[in-house]
């Protein structure tokens, strides 16, 4: 088992990972404060609840709590205003109050909604995750809970701290390939951003990673959490900084709307936006040994079966267009992340967009 403490101040919280942790739940929750006094509303979704909800409602009612649990189809779509309300009502039903708490079980969907439900029922109410993912790993550190607006992802959101994160390695075993290899990519970037060591495991244990094999499994969601949690205690607001956690974001994220959030999954669209940054670096001249970290970070990335090549469905003018649309830019100005090295990289604000267009066309010949 292994713990790491993401310290916020009087909002750090602990994160707990191993195997069959479910177990562990109620003497977990104790020892944050939380207690049967606490009425526990579970969000999950319709593929997590009927593998897992059961056992956690029995792991708790045998430890005395009071549970109501909250099944919301799965997929980007549950992100709603709808689905907030929705959930607000039952939670109402089941008549939660100031004092109860949110148990986020599932994937970064159910852990970004439920922590939003969270921060808005009764001005705020505590909140916390049991990743089933592996991209959640990412999600669970830092806070930012949001759900979607039609005209953008994670628009209408708020920063909500969970209380305590648990993850249980098992969980990740009825998992889809495909989301094994998607979750992948935010520990990769991980990696990127800040450690060319972690990057060189990485790339030395992609086999047992796959395989989802203890401890090396465990270790990879450490490393990914500790890494991010260093990055958002140094600002947990994103005035800077946190910004780095967004390579291959802003490439991704406009691949993953014009895909109407259905063809390309969260993972799979941040690979392809971590390629096109790398080749955006060769380009502009701001990584020395930029070849290298281009032509590394594919082969890292295509060691995790994650997609490297850019599709020609879109243009490179509607990637852009798309990428003028996300909110990361600031001021109608584009940001990017770029790698400088492997395991570095910095923010740029003053890109010209005849190179972006170039390393979009670039990005359909990757193989
Ligand atoms: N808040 C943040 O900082 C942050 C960071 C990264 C990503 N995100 C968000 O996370 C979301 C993506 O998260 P995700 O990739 O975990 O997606 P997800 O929650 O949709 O899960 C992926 C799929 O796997 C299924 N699933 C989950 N756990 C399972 C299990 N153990 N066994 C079988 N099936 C399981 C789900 O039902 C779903 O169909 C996006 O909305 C993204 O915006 C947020
Ligand atoms: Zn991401």
């Amino acid at each position: 088992m292994k713990r790491l403490k993401v310290e916020l101040g009087e909002r750090s919280y602990p994160i707990v990972i191993g195997r069959d942790l479910l177990d562990r739940l109620p003497e977990e929750l104790m020892a944050r404060g939380i207690t049967p006094k606490n009425k526990l509303f579970i969000i999950t979704d319709h593929q997590v609840g009927p593998i897992y909800l059961e056992r956690m409602e029995s792991i708790l009612q045998a430890a005395d709590y009071q549970t109501g649990a909250n099944v919301i189809s799965a997929g980007e779509q549950s992100k709603s205003l709808h689905v907030l309300e929705e959930i607000t009502g039952s939670a109402l039903q089941a008549g939660l109050d100031r004092k109860s708490v949110f148990i986020a079980l599932g994937g970064g969907v159910v852990g970004d909604l439920a922590g939003f439900c969270a921060a808005t029922y009764m001005r705020g109410v505590p909140f916390v995750q049991v990743p089933t993912t592996l991209l959640a790993h990412d999600s669970s550190v830092g806070g930012k809970v949001a759900v979607n607006h039609p005209l953008g992802k994670n628009i209408i959101g708020a920063f909500h701290q969970p209380s305590l994160v648990l993850y249980d390695t098992e969980t990740l075993k009825t998992l889809p390939p495909r989301e094994i290899y998607a979750g992948f990519a935010e520990v990769l970037k991980h990696g990127l951003i800040w450690s060319e060591s972690f990057t060189q495991w990485l790339e030395e244990h992609a086999e047992e990673l796959l395989a989802l094999q203890s401890p090396f499994i465990d270790e990879a969601i450490y490393q990914g959490c500790l890494i991010k949690s260093q990055v958002v205690s140094e600002d947990e607001t994103e005035q800077g900084k946190r910004a780095i956690l967004n390579l291959g974001h802003t490439f991704g994220h406009a691949l993953e709307s014009l895909s109407q959030y259905g063809g390309l999954i969260h993972g799979e669209a941040v690979a392809l936006g971590m390629v096109a940054a790398a080749l955006l670096a060769e380009r502009i001249g701001v990584c020395p040994e930029s070849e290298q970290v281009a032509n590394r970070t594919i082969a890292l990335l295509k060691k995790f079966h994650l997609p490297v090549r850019m599709d020609d469905q879109f243009t490179p003018e509607q990637v852009l267009e798309a990428m003028r649309h996300d909110k990361k830019g600031s001021g109608g100005k584009l940001v990017f992340v770029l790698p400088t090295r492997v395991g570095a990289v910095d923010i740029f604000h003053d890109v010209k967009e005849t190179d972006v267009l170039e390393v979009l066309k670039m990005s359909k010949e990757v193989s």
